[in-house]
């Protein structure tokens, strides 16, 4: 296995973990080497979009160790998800106990320290319930599957370019935004793909009632430093990012203040940093932001920016074992 050459796709492993609801509880968690579901065609997952998914990562230590970050954490949001699309809920020791078992199965697939690679866990859950009419189900798979990934960044961490799109909505003020839901991708996906062609690391949408206040990226929170604050969008259709609530307890800890507010687009342009945070970019800084339509572009050049740099260090010596666990993040397999 070449580690250094991992991006973000899919590699096969030795297996992934399912557990069946039906019959009003959850059956006994089962290891499979099957990469393929069994699923009837009428299932309401195919048809009205119930599922939801998380993303989280096991890291191997400097001390040889595997440990994976706040799976707990993961657990909850994904129990917010099932919530709010009426699926059944799992109980955050079940999703625990699998996201371990996975990452204790695939043990030979965890990328060695040093490598900047890490193993991404994709927990998901999905209405099996062939049926016609769209009403909640009471059937439903979990599953956790597993592929090695590289670092979002192969050498030195560069900025990329964002587009703000203020021509699509990603979630409506009172809609699924603020769960882990595919739909969410679904309505963001031709954005991200207009965005990708021309040649925008990131896509960043705008509030959709007003359109006068940043949301988040894609797949990824948005935040911003200036002077000694990290400032970061308050919304109830964003995404409640993990790795954003650990960058705001960092930046705590390293004595900035946290602002969780809205954040209007008029503010871009007198901040000193920008950038987006998440399982799969980490912290990844944004070297501009073009307003799509309005031929306004603002600039936060072309090198990483300070403090964005010590919040992604300060993140990654937690994860990979340099550093203390002292807020109780990681998670031994
Ligand atoms: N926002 C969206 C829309 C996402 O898909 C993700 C990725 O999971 C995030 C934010 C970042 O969340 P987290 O840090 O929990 O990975
Ligand atoms: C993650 O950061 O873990 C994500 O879920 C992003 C994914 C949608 C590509």
């Amino acid at each position: 296995m070449n580690w250094r050459e991992l991006g973000f796709n899919y590699y096969k492993t030795a297996g992934n973990v399912r557990c069946i609801y039906r019959d009003g509880h959850w059956e006994e968690p089962f290891f499979t080497e099957d990469e393929y579901i069994d699923l009837h065609m009428a299932a309401a997952c195919l048809h009205y979009g119930l599922d939801a998914f998380e993303g989280l990562k096991a890291f191997c230590g400097e001390d040889g160790r595997v440990r994976i970050f706040r799976v707990a954490d993961n657990a909850r949001r994904m129990q917010s998800s099932a919530e709010r699309l009426c699926l059944p809920v799992p109980p955050v020791e079940m999703f625990v106990e699998a996201c371990k078992e996975v990452v204790r199965r695939n043990s030979e697939f965890v990328p060695p320290y040093g490598t900047g690679a890490s193993l991404y866990l994709r927990p998901m859950l999905f209405a099996t319930k062939p049926c016609l009419g769209v009403r909640a189900v009471d059937e439903a798979m979990f599953v956790v599957f597993c592929s090695p990934v590289g670092p979002y960044y192969k050498d030195e961490v560069r900025p990329g370019r964002a587009l703000l799109d203020l021509g699509c909505d990603r979630a409506a003020p009172l809609g699924t935004g603020d769960v882990k839901v595919g739909g969410n991708y679904a309505s963001s996906i031709k954005a991200g793909d207009w965005a990708r062609q021309e040649g925008y690391a990131n896509v960043i949408f705008a509030d959709s009632s007003e359109r006068r206040y940043i949301e988040e990226c894609m797949a990824a929170n948005f935040f911003a430093i200036k002077g000694k604050s990290y400032i970061t969008p308050k919304s109830t259709s964003i995404l409640p990012s993990i790795t954003n609530k650990s960058l705001c307890t960092l930046a705590g800890e390293m004595g900035l203040s946290v602002e969780i507010r809205r954040v209007s687009i008029d503010e871009l342009a007198g901040f000193d940093e920008a950038g987006a945070c998440g399982t799969a970019v980490t912290v990844a800084p944004i070297s501009s932001i073009t307003v799509a339509g309005e031929e306004r572009t603002i600039d936060y050049g072309e090198k990483p920016g300070p403090v964005s740099m010590s919040l992604l260090k300060a993140l990654q010596d937690i994860q990979y074992g340099r550093a203390e666990d002292r807020f109780g993040w990681m998670t031994e397999v």
